[in-house]
């Protein structure tokens, strides 16, 4: 029940993105652009851990979302060896464990892209987590004297409410997310290293820790990658700059990678993704190394949201941004408003005043008139 297996290849795919890719924008993700895949913002373990609600707010999904991976990141693998069963339990399809983040909060501790200077323990977090997703497939119960109790509480909530799918317990596919080294390109080495410990895959943003999001990702060394990866079952996908399936035919035909993330291309435009059967007709078969470069490559005629279709994605975000997650938490989607709303007139002032609403009620009352406008024309 690996379903990296399953899903057609090349593999286009929305990319993790913290406070963004929440239960709501992956809903209107799946609606609008359906990809290959989704995966969550990354989750701490610490965090679920300790029983934080925003942490755990997280990890609840539809069923539209599949299949749907979650990712954590964290320093100690017997806290991976504790949050994987648990992410088992709530339904999920993946477990992809962050070796990413260049962020100084979670790399300086150990974790995200502070990981790659540290295999072993990248690898002992691997195994940790795989005994996990074991122990849980064996039919142990969730050990939840080693959780929070409102970890417990939580679980029963959501089972009461029809909110846990049934667990079949079969074995999670465990994945990872990196980058292609601290302070320099090591990512030939780093990429052998964990595919000594074969997951099924591993999603290669083209830039270093140092680098954060400077310069232009590094699709040379995500090729070195995939080469090396090339014969292993573990797949490889590259990751960085993409803004059209245009350009991620073209990435995979070049780079041999088994598919992409997308991340800030879909911010406010879940369409990217709705072409992806035309993409396929054009970088299929996905070539190996030594067939680089010999595929034609066709234009795609991309589907873009239009202004109406962006008006009202703007609205159904918002109506279920306050029905899902509450009225508290309402300044969270105001960036959302903003990226939805560009490309007809007046869209820069409708940003302006979008960015200060505290309820769906004023996003209506501010989209009404060019909701009309662009819908009679
Ligand atoms: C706002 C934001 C939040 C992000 N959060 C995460 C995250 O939680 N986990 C992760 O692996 N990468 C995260 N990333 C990195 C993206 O997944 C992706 O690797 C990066 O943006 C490059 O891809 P892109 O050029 O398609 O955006 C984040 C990126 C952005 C812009």
């Amino acid at each position: 029940m690996n379903f990296w297996n399953n899903i057609p290849k090349p593999i286009i795919a929305l990319s993790p993105m913290d406070g963004v890719t929440d239960p709501c924008f992956r809903r209107i993700v799946a609606t609008h652009g359906k990809p290959d895949l989704i995966v969550t913002e990354f989750t701490s373990v610490e965090g679920i851990l300790h029983g934080a609600e925003s942490e755990l707010g997280g990890l609840i999904f539809d069923e539209i979302e599949r299949p749907i991976v979650a990712q954590i990141y964290g320093a100690k693998p017997e806290s991976f060896f504790l949050i994987a069963q648990l992410v088992c339990e709530l339904g999920f399809d993946g477990l992809d464990i962050n070796m990413g983040c260049p962020a100084k909060a979670v790399s300086s501790r150990g974790c995200g892209a502070g990981l790659i200077n540290d295999p072993p323990r990248a690898k002992a977090i691997l195994q940790a987590a795989r005994q996990g997703i074991d122990r849980w497939v064996a039919g142990g119960s969730l050990p939840l004297a080693d959780l929070h109790p409102k970890i417990g509480e939580w679980l029963i909530r959501r089972k009461q409410a029809g909110q846990l799918p049934p667990s079949e317990r079969h074995p999670l596919p465990i994945s990872v997310k990196t980058r292609l080294g601290v302070n320099r390109v090591v990512i030939q080495e780093w990429v052998s290293h964990l595919l000594e410990e074969k997951p099924a895959a591993i999603s290669i943003h083209g830039r270093t820790l140092n680098q954060g999001y400077r310069g232009a990702a590094d699709w040379k060394a995500i090729a070195e990658a995939a080469s090396v990866a090339h014969g292993s079952g573990t797949l490889i996908l590259g990751n960085g700059d993409i803004r059209s399936l245009n350009e991620a035919a073209h990435r995979i035909r070049e780079s041999g990678v088994d598919g992409v993330l997308i991340g800030r291309a879909a911010l406010g435009n879940p369409w990217i993704f709705r072409k992806k059967a035309a993409l396929r007709r054009v970088a299929a078969p996905v070539p190996g190394p030594e067939a680089l470069g010999q595929i034609e490559l066709l234009p795609i005629r991309e589907e873009p949201g239009s202004s109406l279709e962006r008006l009202e994605a703007a609205l159904e975000h918002a109506r279920l941004f306050q029905e899902t997650r509450g009225l508290s938490r309402f300044a969270e989607m105001r960036k959302h408003l903003g990226w939805y709303c560009k490309g007809f007139p007046g869209a820069g002032q409708l940003r302006e005043k979008l960015v200060r609403v505290h309820n769906t009620e004023e996003v209506e009352a501010l989209l009404a008139p060019f909701l009309s406008e662009v819908s009679c024309r």
